[in-house]
């Protein structure tokens, strides 16, 4: 693990938080706090973010699209990727706008006293209520997804008396390496305008002739998540630029705004070596300033919506050691007190992490090659297949790195196991921001109907 990160360097280059470090004892601590200590007060599991981490990232991306692209270039943070109120605080005290894709995302970023101009709805099939829920609210952007959502949108809009502030997500064929489910950008998708059918161009007659209802900003693109290539994200840009050009050109309609969309990757193993936040965002600008001269476009407001590179490596999980089971010749499995409920990426897409002991450090014994299990009841629930480790044995804290990014987001109650807290920690604090769920809370929305009471009503015969 790298000691304090250097200050020129990009969080989303590392696999631990700018913070971590190990103390004399050879103990891990995140923000200033012993990890040990925070599982202790916290209990376990517990997922721990490093503000300083999460805070650099947010500041990088903004600092370096507003110093390589003219004024009012702008930075949402893709919420899906950690959707919790001191999250979406902290990103909107750095400046950054936040994308949502539901009712729920919503109202927690209002609910934390963001205002609703600094919030843009995305995604595909959002329900006329969410829509009118965000038209009444005022967000500052609803992104079209497809044909029928820019009818309805344009509906409830004149219905409400107002012009909704529209972009149009187009699907610009460029295909990201990266895994089939989170790869967006291809033809063959489930989001966006098709360009080659025709469906872009209705879409545009539809917005000219619609204008009472339908205040059009420009076009988005998100070509996908966990990206490392510098010259996607050109492509993107060039793709996009043309597109701009030539929609305006045909529809008459400014295009006052380019959005392209998040997806830069984080390491999640020590050979992952994605390009930094500065050099995408450097990149970025000077392809779509470029491109721009060359089409005769006025460079639009540029928009970025980055999630992981965010939030993701200012995450570290923190679990506590259990069984152990040796099978001779085979394999050693060290289970430990949580899993695919708290992170179901491993089970989901295959994802790799990586993992130290919290307690001791690498020196305090052998290194043994395990597997870490999970504690949910399927073979399947494998967190990291093989990891070497210093004979870890009960009771130890095992920490995994580059976890804060759609882990919490995507946890589940599998097994009616609590969710985790979540804490923050920065200079020596720790602060939860998401309580542990109660065994309580697991049961709280079950109903059980009279007759099915132990001593109840007997059942109705038929
Ligand atoms: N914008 C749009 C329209 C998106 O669909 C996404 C992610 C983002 C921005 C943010 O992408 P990011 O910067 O976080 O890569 N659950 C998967 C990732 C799904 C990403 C969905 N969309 C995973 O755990 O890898």
């Amino acid at each position: 693990m790298p000691s304090n990160l250097p200050a020129e360097q990009s969080p989303n280059q590392f696999l631990w938080p700018a913070t971590a470090e190990r103390d004399a004892a050879g103990r891990l601590r995140l923000g200033g706090c012993d990890a040990v200590d925070l599982l202790a007060r916290f209990g376990s599991p517990l997922y721990v973010l490093d503000e300083a981490t999460l805070r650099r990232a947010a500041r990088a991306y903004r600092e370096t699209l507003l110093a390589h692209y003219p004024p009012g270039a702008h930075v949402l943070y893709a919420s899906k990727a950690l959707c919790v109120q001191a999250v979406l605080a902290l990103v909107a005290q750095e400046g950054l706008g936040v994308d949502v894709v539901s009712e729920g995302e919503l109202e927690t970023a209002l609910a934390a006293g963001l205002p609703a101009g600094s919030l843009v709805m995305q995604g595909n099939n959002k329900p006329d209520a969410e829509l009118e829920r965000g038209l009444r609210a005022g967000v500052g952007r609803v992104n079209v997804d497809n044909p029928d959502e820019l009818g309805r949108v344009a509906a409830i809009a004149r219905r409400l008396g107002t012009r909704a502030p529209i972009l149009l997500r187009v699907a610009p064929g460029i295909e990201a390496h990266t895994h089939e489910f989170i790869r967006t950008g291809q033809e063959d998708s489930k989001f966006g305008f098709d360009i080659k059918s025709g469906q872009l161009d209705a879409a545009g007659a539809f917005i000219a002739a619609n204008a009472d209802a339908l205040d059009f900003f420009g076009l988005q693109a998100h070509i996908g998540s966990q990206i490392f290539e510098v010259s996607a994200y050109e492509e993107t840009a060039r793709v996009m630029v043309r597109l701009s050009a030539e929609f305006s050109r045909r529809h008459g309609l400014a295009i006052r705004e380019l959005d392209l969309g998040g997806g830069l990757g984080i390491p999640y193993e020590p050979t992952d070596d994605p390009p930094a936040i500065e050099a995408v965002v450097e990149a970025l600008a000077k392809s779509v300033l470029a491109e721009c001269a060359g089409a005769g476009l006025a460079p639009p407001r540029l928009v970025l919506e980055p999630g992981r590179s965010i939030v993701g490596p200012a995450g570290v999980t923190l679990y506590t050691v259990g069984d152990r089971k040796a099978i001779e010749g085979v394999r050693t499995y060290v289970a430990v007190d949580g899993g695919m409920a708290d992170n179901p990426r491993p089970i989901t897409y295959g994802a790799r992490y990586q993992a130290e002991l919290a307690n001791r450090d690498g020196a305090s014994g052998a290194p043994e090659r395990v597997t870490i299990a999970g504690r949910y009841c399927e073979s399947g629930d494998v967190l990291i297949p093989e990891i070497d480790l210093p004979s870890p044995e009960a009771g130890d804290v095992l920490a995994v790195p580059s976890s804060g990014a759609y882990t919490y987001a995507m946890a589940s109650q599998y097994n009616r196991v609590p969710r985790a807290a979540m804490v923050l920690v920065s200079e020596g604090a720790a602060e939860v921001i998401v309580a542990r769920e109660t065994l309580a809370d697991l049961y709280r929305l079950d109903r059980l109907p009279d007759r099915l009471r132990p001593g109840g009503a007997p059942c109705p015969r038929s």
